[in-house]
This record gives structure tokens, C-alpha cells and sequence, in this order.
């Protein structure tokens, strides 16, 4: 299957949900939740886009950096390149039931997994979500990432206790996803979690603790003194408030305040191996992609994510040869005309 094949198999799936723009921005699925749309206008979406293009490199080609290293290390594991996938969970409202939930999961696990990444899964109303994401986990030898919704304290440990057992990697909690109406209505309930609460999650789990949907340099540094291993600079693609700034443009006062104490993930709107290496460049150890990459899942599969993967480590080779960049790790604002 190539690129072309997989985009137009995923835009007859998808149908009215998705019409797989040629830049996945935002606009023309504003407000489409349920669906792969921005909440209400859809702007913190279309911020992400547009904060992420608001950066321009510069270019360098007078230096030895003809063969840069993709490579990092993050929870103990070695990746092939600074890439992850993101949580997408909801195939059946989301992406219009065009593959099942486990389908989802395994192919956005396998596929990072065939690019020498990780993925994660979700969490969503229906209990069936989390199991469906346990299941394609477990199938995956634990190669992955869970992410669980701001449940109560002693749910959300069980979670992780579940996510252990499959042997995944890390365990997560979608902090942004605590005022989201369709848990409290499908009778889960969801809140913010006070830095006490975080403190005690950290004790009580068996695995390293991921907070996803961090948007402020105060909250990363409560983050990181209650324990956490990492954060997903994140505003849920958009879907959890309307009128957020884009990730990028928060991401540098968020790394000044947190760089090197714990590890910083970030996502939202990275659709080419430039904005892997603009997100490199303001202070992420490694980027997650949500939505190419489930459209890729739809459209072909675990090996439609691979295709994904390897597309974006080939253009972040070249973004990173021709801004002089050896290694993720050695990206610098230096790379960006600021
Ligand atoms: C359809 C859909 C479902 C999602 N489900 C989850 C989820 O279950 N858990 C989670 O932490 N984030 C979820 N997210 C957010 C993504 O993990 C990620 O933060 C976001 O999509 C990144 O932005 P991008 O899609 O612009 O790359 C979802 C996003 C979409 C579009």
C-alpha cells in the first residue's frame, strides 16, 4: 500500500467525519465532537497548526552533520526516532466505526512498533474502550502506553495495576480530560487532581506516571514535584477547551521551568518532520501524533501507521541534516528564527 492508497481508503471510511485534508488543521472539521474536530469553534486545535507554523527554521548546510541520529531514550526503552503515537481512543464515534476499538489500538501499537516506537491507548466512557486498548496492549507484549481517564484515585490505580500486568512501558492519566461531560453522563466521573492526590497516584503506582494536558509552566512544576515522570505538553488535540494557545507557543516557558527533571512530551497539530523538530527545538525530549496517525490506522492498518512513522522519520532526517542538528537531544532554540 503507499501513502496515496491509505489516504483515500481512510477518506472512504471515514465519511462525513473526516474528509482527510491535505494539512490536517482543524478547520474544516470545527466543532465535529463526536468525530476528529475541535471542541465548540475549534481554535485550540486550529493554535496548535497554527502555533507550530508561527516558528520558521533556520537553515544551515556548512557542517558535518550528514547522517543525524533519530534515536532517544525515554522510560528505559531506546526509540528509533523522537515519535510516539498518541491516544486515540472512541473508533466507533470517532472515526464512524470504520475498524473496531481493538483494531484501533493494535494498529497504532504494531505499526509504532514496526518504526521501533510506542504508542498509546485510551480511555473513554464506555468501559469496553479501556478494555478494547488493554486487549490490543496485551497482544502487543506490553509494547505501549496507557492512558486513563482523571478517575477517582483508587479506579485510576487499579487502572495501572491492569496496564502493569500487560507489561506496558508507562502509565498515564489525561488530566486535560477532567471536565469532559460524556464520562459524567455515561456515570464515570472525572475531576481535576489536587497535588496531594498526585503525590499519593505516585506512591501507589506500579509504573512510571505520565500527566497528559499540561498547558502552564505552574502546573509542570506541580507535576514534577509530586513525582511524575513525564508530561505531555497537550491541549487533547484541541477537544478538551475551546480557546486554548496552541502547545508550541507554551511549550518554551513550560521546558525553562521542568527541562531535565522529568521527561516532557508534546503534542498537537505535528504533522511533518519539521514540527517534530520545531516541538525538539522549544524543549521536548519527543513529540506524540494523534490524528495522521489514525487516519493512517483507518486507511491500512498497523502497516498504514508504519508508513506514517517512516515518512516522518525520513522528513525529520532531512529537516535535521539541513538545520545541522546530530541528535534530538542537541536540539536548541538556536535551530529556530526567533
Ligand atoms: C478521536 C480522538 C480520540 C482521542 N482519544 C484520546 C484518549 O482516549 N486519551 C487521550 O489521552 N487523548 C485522546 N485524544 C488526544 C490525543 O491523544 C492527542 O493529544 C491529540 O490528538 C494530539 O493532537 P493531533 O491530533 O493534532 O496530533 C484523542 C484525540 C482524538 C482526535
Amino acid at each position: 500500500m503507499n501513502w496515496e492508497e491509505v489516504r483515500s481508503e481512510a477518506r472512504r471510511k471515514l465519511g462525513k467525519l473526516c474528509v482527510v485534508c491535505p494539512v490536517c488543521n482543524g478547520v474544516a472539521c470545527a466543532g465535529q465532537m463526536p468525530g476528529m474536530g475541535g471542541l465548540g469553534t475549534g481554535a485550540s486545535f486550529k493554535n496548535n497548526v497554527a502555533a507550530l507554523a508561527a516558528y520558521r527554521l533556520n537553515m544551515r548546510t556548512l557542517h558535518e552533520v550528514a547522517e543525524p541520529d533519530l534515536r532517544v531514550r525515554l522510560f528505559g526503552r531506546e526509540l528509533a526516532l523522537p515519535v510516539l503515537g498518541a491516544a486515540i481512543a472512541g473508533a466507533n464515534l470517532n472515526l464512524n466505526g470504520a475498524l473496531s476499538e481493538e483494531e484501533l489500538a493494535w494498529a497504532m501499537l504494531a505499526g509504532a512498533r514496526a518504526a521501533g516506537s510506542l504508542a498509546m491507548v485510551g480511555d473513554g466512557p464506555d468501559p469496553a474502550v479501556w478494555r478494547a486498548g488493554l486487549a490490543a496492549l496485551a497482544r502487543a507484549e506490553g509494547q505501549g502506553i496507557a492512558i486513563a481517564k482523571p478517575r477517582p484515585l483508587a479506579d485510576v490505580v487499579a487502572l495501572a495495576r491492569q496496564a502493569a500486568d500487560q507489561g506496558a512501558v508507562a502509565f498515564g492519566v489525561d488530566v486535560d480530560a477532567a471536565g469532559i461531560l460524556m464520562m459524567r453522563r455515561a456515570g464515570q466521573p472525572v475531576g481535576p487532581k489536587p497535588p496531594a492526590e498526585l503525590r499519593q497516584l505516585v506512591t501507589a503506582l506500579p509504573l512510571p506516571l505520565i500527566l497528559k494536558g499540561i498547558m502552564t509552566a505552574d502546573e509542570a512544576e506541580v507535576a514534577a514535584e509530586a513525582g511524575a515522570a513525564g508530561i505531555v505538553v497537550s491541549n487533547h488535540g484541541g477537544r478538551s477547551l475551546d480557546h486554548l494557545p496552541g502547545t508550541a507557543e507554551v511549550l518554551p516557558e513550560i521546558a525553562a521551568t521542568v527541562k531535565g527533571r522529568l521527561i516532557i512530551l508534546a503534542d498537537g497539530g505535528v504533522r511533518a518532520g519539521v514540527d517534530v523538530l520545531k516541538m525538539l527545538a522549544l524543549g521536548a525530549d519527543a513529540v506524540l501524533v494523534g490524528r495522521p496517525l489514525a487516519i493512517a490506522a483507518v486507511g491500512g492498518g498497523a502497516e498504514g501507521v508504519a508508513l506514517a512513522f517512516s515518512r516522518l522519520a525520513d522528513e525529520l532526517r532531512t529537516a535535521m541534516v539541513l538545520t545541522a542538528c546530530p541528535s534530538p537531544a542537541a536540539a536548541s532554540p538556536s535551530l529556530l528564527r526567533i
